[in-house]
């Protein structure tokens, strides 16, 4: 399903109003309490980069098919994925038969999936990782292949037999917004009830939107993670809507998110061909920034060092994967800038600046850091490093000092600072 951001690039919400619901800690409800995803969950997900091609005669390498994520799984492995963190190989849509079996179960195509979801569950658990499928709130899913609606219990189940390890249900083909929200109710229930440990990413926000406003505090109870707005595509277009979409509607998503819960801006597309390398750096900043599920969607098994590089740095990760689990905002537009920060813990801070404009050079933009607020890690001084573009040892900064950067177009500049008392002569540099 396709939500618009209706065109509108709204800037940030001011700082005060933001800042004062993160200081206040304010989580808006108790998580699914599933025990899961007490931070943003890290895998790798095949919908972006492979959508629904079930064609393996002609395209065997990259079909939805059990080769496709076995060899997944073998990289994640070899090429130093899963030691970064990255843990669930999730399925999409486009793996069923056609049809239930005769006993009302959902199966698995069995040209393209010959050993099962099982057998393919097992090898990925061989592997130390864990395996994630796709399946439907309503009579079908987005792809025309059977829904669950009806057979929540039984999916459920079949689900915990075969060993998956994470559901992500989607919400097309539903007759009403009740039948949506019961669904999706039901479902995280019989999920609990297989006691089987299973991660329960949602879209229900996504599809609650045209009719009015989610409710937050229920959807957070239900389920792990959420997808708020359109599907991600590999274009600086997509992603640009996607931070717009967050940014103009943070403070009604922010204080959903937490350890258990996650607001989900979908699928990282780092590694494909549609983003510079500037444009791949902001959407790795913020979707640290933005305490984002990272599930990549991407060719793993052919990937530029750069990219993989970018996704695997551990600087990066840290911050999303940050245990205190807030969710990061934008704290202000100025101009072609935005700045954005999120609190971390131990007195913590990561604050990123995007270069909002396409065309010219680099600008420079300079942070006061008073203007990042009283709650900020500064106070009385902070170690600043940047993390992206490059990593670099900025130095220490005092309260009244201010940080300069230099941002590329669409680029952004990713700082983490570290609460410090300075104490060395060379600290003075950037505190008078
Ligand atoms: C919807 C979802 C996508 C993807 C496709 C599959 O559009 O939002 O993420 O799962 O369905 O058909």
């Amino acid at each position: 399903m396709k939500l618009r951001s209706g065109g509108r690039r709204l800037g940030c919400v001011f700082a005060r109003r933001c800042l004062a619901l993160v200081l206040c800690g304010i989580l808006g409800a108790e998580a699914l309490d599933n025990g899961l995803a007490r931070t943003p969950t890290m895998g790798w997900l095949h919908w972006e980069r492979f959508m629904c091609n079930v064609d393996c005669q002609e395209e065997p390498d990259s079909c939805i098919s059990e080769q496709l994520f076995m060899q997944m799984a073998d990289v994640m492995v070899s090429d130093g994925w899963k030691e970064a963190g990255y843990e669930y190989v999730c399925i999409d849509d486009c793996w069923m038969a056609p049809q239930r079996d005769s006993s009302g179960r959902l199966q698995a195509d069995p040209q393209r999936f010959p050993g099962g979801i099982e057998r393919l569950a097992s090898y990925v658990h061989s592997k130390g990782l864990k395996l994630g499928i796709y399946a439907d709130v309503g009579n079908q899913t987005c792809a025309g292949f059977p829904g669950s609606f009806g057979y929540y219990d039984i999916d459920a189940q079949t689900f915990a037999d075969w060993g998956v390890d994470l559901l992500k249900f989607d919400g097309c083909h539903c007759d009403s917004i009740k039948h949506l929200v019961k669904g999706y109710k039901y479902m995280s229930l019989a999920l609990n009830r297989t006691g089987r440990s299973i991660v329960y990413s949602c879209e229900w926000p996504l599809y609650t939107w045209p009719f009015h406003k989610p409710n937050y505090t229920k959807i957070r109870q239900y389920c792990n993670h959420w997808r708020n707005f359109a599907d991600v595509y590999d274009s600086w277009e997509s992603v640009k809507s996607i931070l717009d979409w967050t940014s103009s509607n943070q403070e009604k998503i922010i204080n959903a998110a937490g350890p258990g819960g996650w607001n989900d801006p979908d699928m990282l597309v780092i590694g494909n061909f549609g983003l510079s390398w500037d444009q791949q750096v902001t959407q790795m900043a913020l979707w640290a920034i933005m305490a984002a599920p990272l599930l990549m969607s991407n060719d793993l098994r052919h990937i530029s060092l750069q990219a993989k590089t970018l996704l695997q740095d551990k600087d990066v990760i840290a911050i999303n994967q940050d245990p205190l689990g807030k969710q990061g905002y934008c704290l202000r537009k100025e101009g072609n800038i935005e700045v954005w920060q999120r609190p971390l813990s131990n007195l913590a801070w990561a604050v990123a600046v995007r270069n909002l404009k396409e065309i010219g050079g680099p600008l420079s933009y300079t942070i006061a850091i008073a203007s990042l607020g009283q709650g900020v890690a500064c106070n009385p001084g902070c170690f600043v490093t940047q993390l992206l573009p490059e990593k670099m040892k900025l130095g220490f900064y005092g309260w009244t000092s201010n940080i300069r950067t230099r941002v590329n177009p669409t680029g952004t500049v990713l700082l983490r600072l570290e609460q410090r008392i300075y104490t060395t002569p060379e600290t003075i540099i950037h505190i008078l």
